[in-house]
């Protein structure tokens, strides 16, 4: 029996963030699991639940920027425009930090990664607590983030009290997480602001390859993992219909409903379609949830298609490729 509430009490959630317990909580990218970032044991407890290993940072949420001060010693110019710009929203900029930020937050390292979600319910929360929130999306390590209450239920609900259910997250991949340390800012994480749309309010930007991570000999940024957001059958990515499997018990993932004759000799048991217009927001919106449902229904292996590598279409694919990583 599943010991959590899933409902839509703020007060109740925000009790228990003062009190140094754990709350899961809709935002408008992936559901989170919270705690009071200034609580070195109740961030201590994100980490058990979620059997995230202690190299692997968080990502501290503010209700505004009057909270900037208080965590981080320094605020670059790019950072002030891409924070005017996409805060709040999908955009978690990595800042210098300042002592007060526990190093179980950060992970040793001399940087704090901080969000301005835009979930109402999100910002009532962090508006009432008045405190910075730390928290990683509401999933088990390496596993599929959640983007609806029953999703963190499933693999949570034993272990935590509460779920602010604010129903579907309306963008449904993570934010987009950019480093401001030096002049050079770095993208270290694709995500829901699309790489055209910081380009747009920023110029060119550093793309951070795995080799940045593995020459420092530590993961900057382990949501970079080769291995992350997985499901527990086996996923491949195709680049053409052409290349699907003939055989086999399959599931298919694909952005826009494929014609009979592109699946030629295909006999695949479950579809699901991320737009049927081809929309790449709505695809992200779908995705997460289009994965659980094919990781649900009992087939050997999921096939994904390939999307256009622009605007989201390069965030899917992104979790796509980790998510097929061995
Ligand atoms: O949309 C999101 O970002 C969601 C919601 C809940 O806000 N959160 C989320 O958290 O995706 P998580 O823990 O799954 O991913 C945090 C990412 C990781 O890739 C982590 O390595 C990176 O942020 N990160 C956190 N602090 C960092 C730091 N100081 N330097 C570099 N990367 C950092
Ligand atoms: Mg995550």
């Amino acid at each position: 029996m599943m010991k959590c509430e899933i409902s839509q009490n703020i007060q109740a959630a925000a009790n228990l963030i003062q009190l140094g317990e754990l709350v899961a909580f809709a935002t408008e990218t992936v559901y989170g699991l919270g705690a009071n970032a200034l609580n070195p044991e109740a961030v201590a407890q994100i980490f058990a639940v979620k059997q995230r290993p202690h190299f692997d940072p968080l990502i501290v949420h503010i209700a505004s920027t009057g909270q900037l001060d208080e965590l981080t010693t320094e605020f670059s110019s790019t950072a002030e425009k891409l924070a005017s710009k996409f805060w709040p929203g999908p955009l978690t900029l990595v800042l210098p930090k300042k002592k007060v930020v526990p190093d179980l937050v950060t992970s040793g390292l001399d940087s704090v990664a901080i969000r301005i979600p835009a979930h109402p319910m999100a910002r009532k929360l962090l508006e009432i607590t008045q405190l910075p929130i730390a928290a990683p999306s509401a999933n088990k390590f390496g596993r599929l983030s959640p983007t609806r209450a029953v999703d963190v239920a499933e693999q949570l609900g034993d272990e935590i009290k509460l779920i602010l259910d604010g129903g579907p997250c309306t963008v449904g991949v993570e934010s987009t997480v950019i480093q401001c340390l030096g002049d050079q800012p770095v993208l270290l994480r694709p995500g829901g602001i699309s790489l055209e749309e910081i380009q747009a309010c920023i110029g060119e930007i550093r793309l951070a390859e795995l080799e940045d991570y593995a020459e420092a000999n530590s993961p900057v940024s382990p949501g970079m993992l080769p291995k992350h957001y997985a499901p527990s059958t086996r996923l491949m990515i195709v680049d053409h219909p052409e290349q699907l499997p003939a055989a086999g018990s399959l599931g298919v993932l694909s952005l826009y409903p494929l014609e009979d004759t592109e699946f030629r000799d295909c006999q695949f048991t479950v579809q699901q379609i991320l737009s049927p217009t081809g929309d790449l927001k709505m695809a992200a919106a779908n995705f997460f949830a289009a994965l659980r449902k094919l990781d649900a229904a009992g087939i050997d292996q999921i096939v994904a298609l390939r999307l256009p590598e622009t605007g989201l279409g390069r965030t899917i694919n992104n979790r796509l490729e980790r998510a097929a990583a061995s």
